[in-house]
């Protein structure tokens, strides 16, 4: 488990217009563009999902599939649901997505955290994190976790994430 105190800004940049961001995005939406400029992405806690697209992002990045109805509960029954979209005024194709749990007040847990292959190492997955731990700050909630790979915990670390200390604090229970 990694602990997250926040902290962190998000700049806006300006490149669609106020009311196309709102119309295609919703209100909360966050666009940037990557380091060379060229496509413009956004996150967003409103816009609806695509659950057929979305099962086919997360299969981009190796994950064991789930029932789609299961899914749709769980991002129900979660508090906060981002997509990050590559913009396009017609299509927006889902490229990332994470979500989170927890009481709504205190605590959050980040679940999900996916970046399509094809746009990793952008900067995407630093930007969907900001977007999140911004707006889970805006309801109040400044203790937040996550259960991070091994292989990804450096990503974690250099965004500020703090490790556990091995063992000490962290328990797991599997139903079979
Ligand atoms: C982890 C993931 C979301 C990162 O997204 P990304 O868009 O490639 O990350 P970014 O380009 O924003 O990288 C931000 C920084 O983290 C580093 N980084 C990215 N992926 C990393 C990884 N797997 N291990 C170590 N560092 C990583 C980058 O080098 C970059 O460093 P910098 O700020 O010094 O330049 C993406 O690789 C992914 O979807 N992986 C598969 C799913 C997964 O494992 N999710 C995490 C579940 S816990």
């Amino acid at each position: 488990m990694i602990f997250k105190n926040q902290g962190s800004s998000i700049k806006k940049s300006n490149t669609i217009s106020k009311d196309d961001l709102i119309n295609i995005y919703g209100s909360y939406s966050y666009e940037f563009t990557q380091k060379n400029n060229e496509e413009i992405f956004v996150c967003s806690k409103c816009k609806e999902l695509d659950l057929i697209e979305l099962d086919q992002l997360l299969q981009t990045v190796g994950w064991t599939r789930r029932p789609i109805r299961r899914v749709k509960r769980a991002l129900e029954f979660s508090i906060l649901v981002v997509g990050l979209w590559r913009h396009d005024d017609k299509f927006p194709r889902l490229v990332g997505f994470a979500r989170c749990t927890g009481d709504g007040i205190l605590e959050a847990t980040v679940w999900d955290v996916a970046v399509n292959p094809v746009y990793q190492g952008q900067g995407l997955g630093k930007e969907l994190m900001k977007y999140i731990l911004r707006e889970l700050k805006n309801i109040g909630i400044s203790k937040v976790t996550l259960f991070a790979d091994a292989k990804v915990v450096t990503f974690y670390k250099r965004q500020g994430w703090i490790l556990e200390p091995r063992g000490s604090k962290c328990a797991f229970w599997y139903a079979n």
